[in-house]
């Protein structure tokens, strides 16, 4: 209680009294001002996975949330126009897809409100459209609670592809080796041909390309297991390569300092950061929860 208290009252002299208590406070304030904001996510039940692949065939849960939400739409637009035949029917799914979250995970019971589907089935029973919106409202309401909890950390742990286990098996050297592994292989490439740029050794860098490539193409064996059916981006990444490592190599042979150090940079950019900006995002964070 005393701690909580100290704090609060010197948040509230920093926001409205600062000029005033500043030096008297200062001590204390810096070591409040200092302490690191802190984050909460919540971690699903371990039973949630049960209603996604690979547990199961489907992906069921995600498929019940999207009808959730199709439900909705279809009682208040049914209601709007009052349309009985059209909103029982919907309504009938709805009730029976909202009870089956607690069906699917128990322990999210406690975040519906089952006592309001009573509620909506007798304003349908008795034609009450103009109450329907304001029932789906407030059952929305046990939407939300448990989306802002729950939503974004299961989207990671069951729907983001998972590189930190993954092994690359195949490719030039048929060695096999992990993603860390060749991450730091590629990043040091690339490093190390920026260090021999800004120290003019043109030459080597230039035959720093080549390690680099390769490393790249045995990256690239990897990207099939999972782009099978879209090889768009994979395919966007390696061209930009097969493109911008000869321009670097035309600017070396020419020892063009600026022009050789932007290529490198459109390289990383193109290549390594547009491949990050998905799957390093969501491989780190994933990495955090599978924990
Ligand atoms: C699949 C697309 C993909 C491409 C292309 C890619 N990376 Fe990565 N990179 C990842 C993923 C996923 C991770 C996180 C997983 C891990 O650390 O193993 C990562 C992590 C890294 C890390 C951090 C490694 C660590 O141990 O923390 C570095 C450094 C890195 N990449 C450098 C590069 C460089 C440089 C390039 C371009 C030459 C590149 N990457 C191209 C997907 C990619
Ligand atoms: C007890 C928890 C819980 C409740 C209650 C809940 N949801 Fe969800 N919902 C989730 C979780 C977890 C996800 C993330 C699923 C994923 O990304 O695979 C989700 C995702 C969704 C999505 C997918 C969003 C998107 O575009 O990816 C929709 C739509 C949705 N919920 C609708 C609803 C509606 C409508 C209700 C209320 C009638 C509802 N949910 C109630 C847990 C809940
Ligand atoms: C473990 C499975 C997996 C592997 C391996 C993988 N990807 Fe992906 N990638 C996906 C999925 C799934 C998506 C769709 C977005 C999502 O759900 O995260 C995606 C999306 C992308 C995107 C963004 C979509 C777009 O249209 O721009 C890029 C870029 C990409 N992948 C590049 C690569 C490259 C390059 C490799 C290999 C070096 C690779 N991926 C390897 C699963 C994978």
């Amino acid at each position: 209680m005393f701690r909580i208290f100290i704090i609060l009252s010197c948040t509230v002299s920093v926001l409205s009294f600062s000029s005033v208590t500043l030096a008297a406070d200062s001590i204390l304030q810096k070591t409040v001002l200092n302490k690191p904001a802190t984050i909460t996510l919540k971690k699903p039940p371990e039973i949630l996975a049960k209603w996604y692949k690979p547990a199961n065939k489907r992906q069921v849960w995600l498929h019940t949330m999207f009808r959730l939400r199709r439900e909705i739409l279809a009682m208040n637009d049914y209601s709007a126009k009052s349309q009985q035949a059209g909103l029982e029917k919907w309504s009938q799914k709805f009730i029976k897809d909202y009870q089956s979250i607690a069906e699917m995970v128990p322990q999210w019971e406690e975040f519906l409100y089952l006592d309001k589907l009573t509620e909506l089935e007798n304003a349908v029973k008795s034609k009450q459209y103009s109450s329907i919106s304001t029932i789906l409202k407030k059952i929305s309401k046990s939407c939300m609670h448990c989306h802002d909890d729950y939503q974004t950390v299961a989207t990671l742990m069951f729907r983001s592809p998972d590189f930190n286990n993954k092994i690359i098996s195949e490719g030039f050297s048929g060695e096999k080796i992990s993603y860390d592994d060749i991450m730091v292989q590629l990043s040091d490439s690339v490093n190390r041909i920026n260090i021999a740029i800004k120290d003019g050794y043109y030459s080597d860098a230039n035959e720093l390309i080549e390690p680099l490539e390769q490393q790249l193409e045995h990256l690239s064996t990897s990207c099939g297991d999972c782009h099978q059916e879209d090889e768009v981006p994979v395919k966007r990444i390696m061209d930009a390569s097969n493109e911008l490592l000869p321009e670097l190599a035309e600017q070396l042979e020419l020892k063009e300092q600026r022009k050789s150090g932007g290529k490198l940079g459109e390289f990383a950019v193109k290549v390594c950061a547009k491949c990050h900006s998905i799957h390093r995002l969501s491989s780190d964070l994933k990495f955090v929860f599978d924990q």
